[in-house]
């Protein structure tokens, strides 16, 4: 038995830089026709030049692949009118990380109410907003009590494309019916897994991501949102390699999915009776909600059994060790 996909499209994953860039793109760029690339390198990218060295880059590491990066620029809030205007044919949306929420966002936005001249350029260029949607408080509620930034956003700036990223809660599944222009990406660990697969028994540190997990009931949230087959949200892995040495050492936040994405988001859908929403959840609904004509690829899966292995070079990923079902053609 054989599942074909048309382009399937990752609309958030980590992608790096130098050695790691090389090392995990091929996973992406072999199950994807494109996907959206985010800039929180080091530095990040936050300028038309580092934007386009990325996009080559990028492009670079994704061979033999035909590949889309989508790239979105790294949010400054002394972006000027000028520079933006000059680049939007270029530019493809733009990232705001609240500085210090996740991994290399130190040099994020400091404080939201200086943000709004900003995004009203974008909302008069039509620059999507991407946002990493945590505030700074009790890490489990971090979500919950951005939902009322996102309202302030979407409402003051009703053309303004705001995507909430790697949305984990009810709360935020909820509030995704409230503006029009308000839409989501969904990763495929806050679909299958809850805080107690990271700390419930013995502690999983690669299941330690920001956002973090949440409880069995947000968990059910987001698989009922994915499996209504909702316009709204799209597949956006947050695959976020660290190596093995610093995940240990450092603690550094990020799950490692990109190899697996595809076959488990068939296990997933296969296993709720629903592989008919699979293309729609990958690939159609991105394509219309961002406008973008991806390269025209098939993506063939098959009905075989693969075992994750314990590392991808210095890379542990998160199913080490599990047997899938689906495989990559
Ligand atoms: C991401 C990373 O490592 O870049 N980490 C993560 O836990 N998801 C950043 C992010 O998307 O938060
Ligand atoms: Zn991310």
């Amino acid at each position: 038995m054989n599942l074909t996909l048309k382009s399937p499209l990752d609309m958030h994953v980590h992608l790096r830089q130098d050695d790691m860039l090389k090392q995990v793109t091929p996973f992406t760029s072999s199950q994807f026709a494109g996907a959206v690339c985010m800039p929180n390198t080091q530095p990040p990218v936050d300028t038309i030049e580092r934007y386009r060295a990325y996009v080559r880059e990028v492009t670079e590491a994704a061979s033999p692949f035909a590949f889309a990066p989508y790239v979105p620029l790294f949010f400054r809030e002394d972006f000027s009118r000028e520079e933006l205007t000059a680049a939007r044919e270029e530019l493809f949306a733009i990232k705001l990380y609240p500085a210090g929420v996740t991994t290399n966002s130190e040099g994020g936005v400091a404080e939201l109410s200086k943000i709004e001249p900003v995004l009203d350029m974008m909302q008069d260029l039509d620059l999507p907003l991407l946002v990493h949607g945590e505030t700074h408080g009790y890490s489990p509620d971090r979500e919950r009590e951005f939902v009322s930034v996102y309202d302030h956003i979407a409402s003051t700036f009703p053309k303004l494309r705001v995507i909430m990223e790697h949305i984990t809660t009810s709360d935020a599944a909820e509030f995704l019916d409230k503006h029009e222009n308000v839409f989501c990406t969904v990763t495929l660990h806050h679909m299958l897994y809850t805080l107690d697969d990271m700390l419930g028994g013995m502690f999983d540190p690669f299941l330690f991501c920001k956002p973090i997990l949440k409880s069995p009931k947000d968990r059910a949230a987001i698989q009922s949102l994915v499996l209504s087959g909702h316009e709204k949200v799209m597949f956006g892995s947050d695959s976020a390699p660290h190596t093995e040495v610093m995940k240990r050492t450092e603690g550094m936040a990020g799950c490692f999915t990109a190899p697996m994405l595809l076959p488990m988001l068939a296990e997933f859908f296969e296993d709720h009776d629903k592989l008919e929403l699979m293309q729609a959840f990958v690939s159609d609904n991105a394509r219309r909600i961002y406008g973008v004509t991806p390269p025209e690829r098939t993506v063939v899966l098959e009905k075989a059994e693969w075992t994750v292995p314990p590392r991808y070079g210095s890379i542990v990923p998160v199913n080490a060790g599990q047997t899938l079902r689906w495989k990559l053609v």
